[in-house]
């Protein structure tokens, strides 16, 4: 299961420093500046669906994502996971990437292990821990700290201990970002073939267009803030994608490039 439903949701953030001080010319500012962010967000992802979210800085991409894991109330309007109402954060049914999420006086396997440690019996956790090491390719570093991984290694060990943790949607925040050009393709890729493999549903978050093409099943594109979806895409293209077989995807790309205001410079 992962089908997420957003209906209506509208999220404001009050800016409360100052307040006190504004208080006194203007009284309707009591309470505060209000912030804008989500306008009436509708979006539904189905069961195992790659969705990828793009918009500009700040326009309220991680505060979709968060209000839909459980970790914001929206103002108003409501978020849906498999038929029930987001009230607040659950480790059973989400499971969020974070970089720099390891604990650095833990090793690999150690740190791999906590995405695991729901499971009772110790010898199906070892056995688990060790399948999705290998799923990443990191088999024989277990042992190391994550001072002595490269970049990508650290993304993929945090990325074994998401998926042992095997939630039900896994959210990922900018995943690559700091990564170099190269690693950030390969990671791409191990990301694919993993969802291709395990078939859950990801909310992947990037700034990357061309990413966001090659790896969605949908592509969700925000306006300014206060964020509205200006595009909502569904890519039924094959992997591997390359703009160059695909014509639609081109010019999909190029729709694309330009709602963001890039008219030439592909
Ligand atoms: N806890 C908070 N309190 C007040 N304002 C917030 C809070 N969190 C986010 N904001 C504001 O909400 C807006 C959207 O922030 P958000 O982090 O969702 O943007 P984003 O689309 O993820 O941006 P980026 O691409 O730079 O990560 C920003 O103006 C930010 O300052
Ligand atoms: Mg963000």
């Amino acid at each position: 299961m992962g089908h997420i439903l957003v209906k209506d949701v509208r999220k404001e953030y009050v800016e409360r420093r100052g307040a006190r001080r504004r208080m006194n010319s203007d009284p309707d500012l009591r309470s505060g500046n209000h912030l804008p962010v989500l306008d009436g967000i509708d979006l539904e992802f189905a069961n195992g669906e790659l969705v990828c979210i793009l918009g500009p800085s700040g326009c309220g991409k991680t505060t979709l994502a968060r209000v839909i894991a459980g970790f914001d109330r929206p103002t108003s309007g409501t978020v849906l996971i498999d038929g029930e109402k987001v009230k607040g954060p659950s480790s059973e049914h989400i499971f969020v990437f974070q970089h720099s999420g390891l604990f650095p006086w833990m090793t690999v396997w150690e740190n791999v292990r906590l995405g695991a440690r729901h499971m009772k019996e110790k010898e199906e956790m070892a056995a688990k821990v060790q399948e999705h090491l290998d799923v990443v390719n990191l088999t024989g570093y277990e042992h190391l700290y994550p001072h002595q991984l490269s970049g990508g290694m650290q993304r993929r060990a945090e990325l074994a201990r998401a998926l042992v943790a095997d939630p039900e949607v896994l959210f990922m925040d900018e995943p690559f970002a700091g990564l170099d050009f190269l690693t950030r393709l390969k990671m791409r890729e191990e990301i694919i073939n993993m969802h291709e493999l395990i078939q859950k549903t990801i909310v992947f978050i990037t700034h990357d267009i061309d990413e966001a093409l090659v790896m969605g099943d949908r592509v969700v594109v925000f306006t300014e803030r206060p964020a509205k979806v200006r595009l909502d895409l569904k890519l039924e293209f094959p992997h591997p994608r390359d703009f160059h077989s695909y014509d639609e995807l081109e010019r999909l790309r190029r729709d694309v490039y330009t709602e963001l205001g890039v008219h030439y410079a592909l």
